[in-house]
């Protein structure tokens, strides 16, 4: 079971007595002060990411917008062959900027750590976490997600090769593994299973349909 330290330490603002005037102060007052304390000094990633939840730190307007009030920055970004002007938060990944103001939930949030591939979409081709890349370092080149890999109705040789091959179960995991199974075949590390595993191995599936993904890059990659 995983331990929270803070359970394990008496925090000064449990104890009535700790209070210097004498009425005590309570757990939650404790918490406060030292937040204003740190909110100065250092703050995680996760916080960073946790307080990003509960403000406004992305809008969708036009060159012309007035979001400059709110402290964003207004960039561009060309996804799929379309242009958009967002206005950012700075701080705002590439995961969250498609997802929540593109519309483009294709792109999976697993982890939100870099640790499980589900969020793998292209910049200028090559594979990239889109979940530890900031929005602001996308601009000027071509980002490709799962949405833009089909031809309208004809679907991508690998899409259509998951599907043949039964490449997945749940699907949660399923568009970042064929963005990176696309990049896997480009590069051309798909002379054997052995191959295929190894830069296929940022991308975690739960659901264990490796030996399937396997078949279905060896199938996509003998149609290239
Ligand atoms: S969500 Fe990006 S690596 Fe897991
Ligand atoms: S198909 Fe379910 S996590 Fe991969």
């Amino acid at each position: 079971m995983r331990q929270n330290s803070d359970c394990a330490v008496e925090l000064p603002g449990d104890s009535p007595t700790a209070n210097e005037n004498g009425t005590g102060s309570s757990r939650r007052g404790f918490l406060a002060r030292l937040a204003a304390v740190s909110a100065g000094l250092t703050v995680a990633p996760s916080l960073l990411r946790s307080a990003g939840a509960s403000e406004e730190k992305i809008s969708k307007s036009g060159p012309s917008g007035s979001d400059n009030s709110k402290g964003l920055t207004e960039i561009s970004l060309k996804v799929n062959g379309h242009t958009e002007h967002l206005h950012v938060d700075t701080r705002v990944t590439l995961l969250d900027a498609l997802r929540d103001r593109l519309a483009l939930p294709g792109t999976k949030k697993g982890c939100d750590q870099g640790q499980c591939g589900a969020c793998t979409v292209h910049l200028d081709g090559r594979r990239v976490l889109s979940c530890l890349t900031l929005a602001v370092m996308a601009q000027g080149k071509e980002v490709t997600t799962i949405e833009g890999l089909a031809n309208g109705d004809q679907l991508h040789p690998v899409q259509a090769a998951f599907i043949e091959c039964d490449g997945f179960q749940c699907g949660y995991c399923t568009p970042g593994q064929i963005m990176s199974a696309v990049a896997c075949i480009a590069e051309g590390h798909t002379n054997s299973d052995d191959e295929i595993r190894q830069y296929m191995s940022g991308n975690l599936c739960r659901c264990g349909a490796y030996p399937n993904i396997v078949d279905a890059i060896k199938m996509a990659a003998s149609k290239a």
